[in-house]
């Protein structure tokens, strides 16, 4: 299954499948900024969720400096990966989730690792993330990717330097 985890540019193509599989099958906060609607994936989160990602189109060079990617494996959009550059020099943080039915398969490493070779060819150095100590799915897929973890009270930060990743399997 890994081996089929491929990453494709957010886009008015796969928007809405990616959108089908978040209100499908993850939390409205694991995969959006917070918003003033009701609860659940109603109407105006939906729109809030499509003007998000359309707000990240432009990429790692133009604000606010996210690239996303939607997560694809045999071939179908499964979750979404993103970096977004931070003030320190060569640096992205890197955020993702994906739809219950595709996690627990190593899929998110491998996400990850794809995410790592684009930050690399786009001239990154450190990749940074943060998590919870609870998201046990979360803090092993870094681990995986060679991130160096340290706990400050209620959170984890993950920093993962590109000339130490182990090569991808
Ligand atoms: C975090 C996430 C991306 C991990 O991706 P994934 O593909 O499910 O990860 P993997 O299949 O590689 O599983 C990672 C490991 O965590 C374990 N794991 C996954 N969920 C777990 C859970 N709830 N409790 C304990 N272990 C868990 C898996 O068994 C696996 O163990 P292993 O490394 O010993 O094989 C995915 O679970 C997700 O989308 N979660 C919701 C959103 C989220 O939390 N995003 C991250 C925010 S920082």
């Amino acid at each position: 299954m890994t081996g089929a985890v491929r990453l494709e540019p957010v886009d008015e193509q796969n928007l809405e499948p990616l959108l089908s599989v978040a209100a499908a099958e993850a939390e409205p906060d694991d995969v959006m900024p917070p918003v003033d609607a009701p609860a659940g994936w109603s109407h105006a989160r939906r729109e809030a969720f499509r003007e998000f990602h359309r707000a990240n189109f432009g990429g790692l060079h133009s604000a606010p400096r996210t690239a996303m990617y939607a997560i694809m494996a045999g071939g179908e959009v499964v979750g979404m990966i993103r970096m977004t550059r931070r003030d320190a020099p060569d640096t992205v943080e890197a955020g993702m989730w994906l739809g219950r039915s595709a996690r627990g398969q190593g899929i998110g490493a491998a996400a990850l690792r794809e995410l790592l070779n684009l930050a690399a060819a786009a001239g990154m150095r450190v990749v940074v993330a943060d998590t919870t100590p609870e998201n046990r799915g979360a803090l092993s897929v870094l681990e995986k990717c060679g991130a160096k973890l340290r706990e400050d009270g209620e959170k984890v930060y993950a920093e993962i330097h590109l000339d130490s990743t182990p090569p991808a399997l």
